[in-house]
């Protein structure tokens, strides 16, 4: 097994309002983290929007560390070489990660769960992200995107109002970090949209 996109991914997004470019790249075996890149990491998940959509209950409170980063980075690679999950930074025209976006593993039944994350000083772009990953999963092969929501992420909601989900009803789901479950168990309204 491997990425269904292939080794190596880097296309362009265009942010909302600025119609700047940013680039969506893969994190995948060739991608090395730099200092600048964890720190953009940490930062960003620990605002607080980020922080508590994400974090708050898989960090059981703790603030989100450097060695969470560079974990995350690990495991989000490995992902890549396996085929299990993939990842993919959004940078800024100055290179800065700015975003996140990932999708999980491409099955027989062609459903997959995405995920991301934005910085508070990048809003306008995961819009865009999430419209191209939808072109990049149909292209290889997945038939539907699935999102796991909490009822009061309400930014959350507008992004998959504004590219074409559907609410399907809702499900308890475990939640889990870095593929390890963390022993707790949240409602979430689940959306869902065809490729
Ligand atoms: C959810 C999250 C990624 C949304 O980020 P965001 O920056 O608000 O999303 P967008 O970039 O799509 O939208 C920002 C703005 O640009 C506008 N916009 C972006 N793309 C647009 C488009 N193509 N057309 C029209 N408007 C657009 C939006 O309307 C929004 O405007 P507003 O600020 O006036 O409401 C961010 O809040 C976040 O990281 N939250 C914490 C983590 C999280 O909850 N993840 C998801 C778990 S399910």
């Amino acid at each position: 097994m491997s990425s269904p996109f292939g080794e190596h991914v880097d296309v362009p997004v265009a942010q909302y309002d600025t119609g700047d470019t940013y680039r969506m790249v893969s994190i995948d075996a060739g991608y090395e983290a730099s200092e600048e890149d964890i720190a953009s990491i940490v930062s960003i998940c620990n605002e607080p929007l980020v922080y508590r959509f994400l974090f708050r209950d898989r960090l059981d409170g703790n603030a989100y560390a450097e060695q969470d980063a560079q974990e995350f980075l690990d495991w989000a690679r490995n992902g890549w070489i396996s085929g299990r999950h993939c990842f993919f930074l959004l940078r800024s025209p100055g290179g800065v990660i700015a975003t996140c976006i990932d999708i999980g593993e491409l099955d027989e039944s062609g459903e997959a769960l995405v995920g991301y994350w934005a910085g508070a000083y990048h809003r306008g772009v995961i819009t865009n992200a999430m419209d191209r990953l939808a072109e990049l999963a149909a292209d290889a092969g997945y038939r539907k995107l699935v999102s796991l929501v909490e009822e009061e992420n309400l930014r959350s909601l507008a992004v998959l109002k504004r590219t074409g989900f559907t609410h399907v009803g809702s499900q308890e789901h475990s939640l889990t970090r870095l593929d390890r479950p963390v022993g707790k168990t949240l409602k979430f309204r689940r959306y869902e949209r065809a490729l």
